[in-house]
């Protein structure tokens, strides 16, 4: 980006929804220097503030309000942006996830790479999104750590004692790297246009840190090489995924210190949870003690109408225990392992997995209440069920990638047979791998995204399939 290079943004993210409003955050990336035009809410220009300069930008933050439940506007350098907002009773939501590739993901035809993003900006112009929703790997940050002679090897080989000079040089090398990923990322025009228009919700996953972060030895998670990555990680997605800093995370995170970042807001007859599977996950645990403290107070919470749950790894799932018993017993498979340990169904998260079915279970428990889990992470589309105590029907939506390109189909077959081995971690309550309507596979191997439209009372599911096209509705 030169001095001359246009801003980038806006990309608006939703603070909170309180008294009836939607609380809005508004990034703009400039040039350093640049001056930044103000964005206009009503006739008022709404208080900008400077968050950072890294890569040699500088990086802004508006925050304003607009309604709820009635479509409202903003203006910004010479354009009104129309915002659909949430109406009560209406309104639909895209689902995305998995934003990127492993490896060589800046260096993809940019054409090819958004296509997805295209199709869900084409789509926002004849039916506009209230929201979207972001589950996890919205970056694919695992480059970042070449480069630099100390996180080199990460995670395979690392150095002992590092000097606090070196650290200091990894932190700044690391800080460079993210912001020019998501800069590459965000500045794609099908990205900038959904990004301008629709309020955002994202909850990170394991490649918005590194592959499989919290399911690696301690030993790696706990050196100091490892706690910089993921301090500069956490502070790439306060700014890039939330429009925020350290101390100022807006008022839908639940730990004001950002231990864990989970999140939740609620429109009437819609709440949204996204609970953290990161930040505070060990070889043993899935959350922290802040993180399943959130989950308990929501499920305790009243909130009648639909509560969504963002778990950015699918809930529900096949039986993966026997493969992984498999792979411990085998040395050469210990990487698949880690792999396999990053699910619920790993054996070293039986107690949580059983933990947060019970607290699915819960919601559903009250006779005005119904839950449904959206989860990316696999790079296929499909779905499962499982009936709930309360004789509901848990509705587990996986839709992944939007621009990582999907694995062999064989894979897709493979899991497909897997699916089979039906697993009950709730007593007496079966999960099902369901097809998705229209579908011969349980395992759709094509990039895809969800969108979920609400009529009154009632919900419904469609995944679009980049060559299979749109799916018939799923009522949920
Ligand atoms: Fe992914």
């Amino acid at each position: 980006m030169s001095s001359s290079d246009p801003i980038l943004g806006p990309i608006l993210f939703l603070d909170d929804i309180r008294d009836g409003k939607m609380h809005l955050a508004a990034l703009l990336i400039a040039p350093m220097g640049q001056k930044v035009p103000p964005v206009i809410v009503g006739d008022a220009p709404a208080e900008m503030v400077k968050l950072a300069e890294p890569a040699g930008k500088s990086i802004h933050r508006a925050r304003f309000s607009v309604s709820l439940d009635q479509p409202s506007f903003y203006h910004w350098n010479g354009t009104d942006y129309a915002l659909a907002g949430v109406p009560d009773g209406a309104g639909r939501l895209a689902f995305v996830s998995c934003n990127g590739e492993e490896h060589g993901d800046l260096d993809r035809d940019a054409t090819e790479r958004n296509a997805m993003w295209a199709r869900l900006a084409a789509e926002h112009d004849e039916h506009p999104f209230s929201l979207i929703l972001h589950g996890g790997d919205q970056v694919y940050a695992d480059e970042a750590t070449r480069g630099h002679p100390l996180s080199e090897d990460w995670p395979d080989r690392l150095p002992r004692d590092p000097s606090r000079a070196d650290l200091a040089s990894l932190r700044d090398h690391l800080r460079e790297r993210f912001a020019e990923r998501y800069i590459t990322l965000y500045q794609a025009p099908e990205f900038a246009y959904i990004a301008a228009r629709v309020p955002a919700l994202m909850q990170w996953d394991d490649h918005d840190i590194c592959d499989g972060w919290g399911s690696l030895q301690r030993s790696r998670t706990y050196s100091p090489v490892g706690q910089t990555l993921f301090e500069i990680a956490r502070e790439a997605a306060l700014l890039f995924q939330h429009g925020t800093v350290e101390g100022d995370l807006p008022a839908r995170f639940r730990d004001p210190a950002g231990l864990h970042l989970g999140w939740s807001v609620s429109a009437p007859g819609l709440r949204i949870l996204g609970p953290d599977l990161r930040s505070e996950r060990t070889r043993r645990e899935v959350m922290g003690k802040g993180g399943w403290q959130m989950m308990e107070d929501e499920t305790r919470a009243a909130s009648p109408g639909r509560t969504l749950v963002l778990s950015s790894v699918p809930l529900l799932g096949p039986r993966l225990s026997l493969l992984e018993l498999l792979m411990v017993l085998t040395p050469r498979m210990q990487k698949y392992e880690d792999d396999l340990r990053d699910q619920w169904q790993s054996r070293a998260h039986r107690d949580s997995w059983l933990h947060m079915l019970e607290l699915m279970a819960r919601i559903a428990d009250r006779a005005d209440q119904q839950v449904t889990v959206l989860s990316g992470e696999i790079h296929l589309a499909t779905r499962g069920e499982m009936s709930l105590p309360s004789g509901d029907t848990l509705h587990q939506l996986v839709a992944s990638g939007i621009s990582h390109r999907a694995p062999p189909k064989a894979w897709a077959k493979v899991l497909g047979a897997l699916a089979m081995l039906g697993d009950s971690p709730l007593k007496g309550h079966s999960i099902r791998m369901a097809r998705i309507p229209g579908q011969t596979q349980r395992y759709i191997a094509e990039r895809n995204y969800l969108v979920l439209e609400r009529k009154g009372e009632d919900w419904s599911a469609e995944w679009d399939f980049e060559a299979a096209g749109r799916s018939p509705a799923l009522s949920l």
